[in-house]
């Protein structure tokens, strides 16, 4: 890899760390959801970074894909367990990063996940499979009394391109693709006390655009322009202005040309906790881009 290309995923790693402090540090009891995701979004830009998908707040049992929706009126509350998933990119270089701010009695849970992803970046090397890294993390969280969520994973990532090469899955899993020297992975443990797999709800606040057709319809138009602006990564339903915007979502989606991103959870009344670092492998182990 290019040395520029490694100042840009590092640099991206290093604001898209400092604006997560900003964003976890801004869930407390009360606290609107709303504010603090726009505040969240808004300081990536003026780091001078750009978005590299819609920051994701996902409440206890919801793992993932959640973020605040246009007009939002939630506030986090006591008890919370509160997933923020960051991705920002420079020119395309991305770094995606993730906490667990807990507002109740989890901390055993979040620790589960913080240190099966310190496990995972420990086993992180040329020649490792993604298998043997997702024994790492389950190995881990199993031995603090959690689940993983096998069906969530960690991606590689590459320009533009969230999910690049193979997944490195939560679970230990059988072979998979070895690593090598110059790739970019996202891992990203889940521990959870429910089942230890996520379904999709109802609820979608997130899109990407995954094929090009023209539309008529004026809102499904406004989505469109804010899609390609996103070039190809996903956005927010909240990130597009004006009226009728979810005939023109649904009208897209039918259409596939949109594809949507349905909030994942586990069961009722499950807590789920969740931590990610981006890094570049290198000949002997791994630099942490969002540390
Ligand atoms: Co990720």
């Amino acid at each position: 890899m290019k040395d520029e290309i490694i100042d840009l995923y590092m640099d991206a790693g290093g604001i898209a760390a400092k604006v997560l402090r900003h964003g976890a540090g801004m869930v407390k009891e009360g606290a609107s959801l709303l504010e603090m995701v726009e505040s969240t979004e808004t300081m990536v830009r003026d780091e001078g970074a750009l978005l590299a998908f819609p920051l994701n707040v996902s409440f206890n049992e919801d793992a993932a894909h959640d973020t605040a929706a246009p007009g939002d009126t939630r506030t986090f509350a006591r008890g919370d367990l509160v997933k923020v998933d960051l991705g920002v990119h420079l020119d395309g270089y991305i770094a995606d990063t993730a906490v667990t701010v807990d507002l109740g009695d989890h901390a055993p849970l979040v620790e589960a996940s913080r240190a099966a992803l310190d496990a995972a970046i420990r086993t992180v090397r040329p020649g490792v499979t993604a298998g043997e890294i997702g024994a790492a993390i389950q190995r881990e969280i199993e031995l603090q009394g959690f689940r993983p969520v096998a069906n969530l994973t960690g991606h590689g990532l590459d320009r533009y391109d969230l999910h690049a090469g193979s997944n490195i899955p939560n679970i230990g899993i059988a072979g998979g693709a070895a690593l090598e020297e110059g790739m970019v992975l996202a891992i990203e443990p889940f521990a959870t006390t429910g089942s230890g797999r996520v379904s999709e709800r109802q609820r979608v606040e997130i899109y990407r655009q995954i094929s090009t057709k023209p539309a008529r319809l004026p809102s499904a138009r406004r989505i469109l322009d804010v899609a390609r602006k996103a070039r190809g990564l996903p956005f927010a339903r909240r990130w597009v202005g004006g009226d009728r915007v979810e005939i023109g979502l649904a009208m897209l989606v039918r259409s596939r040309t949109l594809h949507p991103y349905p909030v994942l959870h586990d069961v009722a009344g499950s807590f789920v906790s969740q931590a990610e670092h981006t890094m570049i492998v290198t000949a002997d182990g791994c630099m942490v881009t969002t540390r």
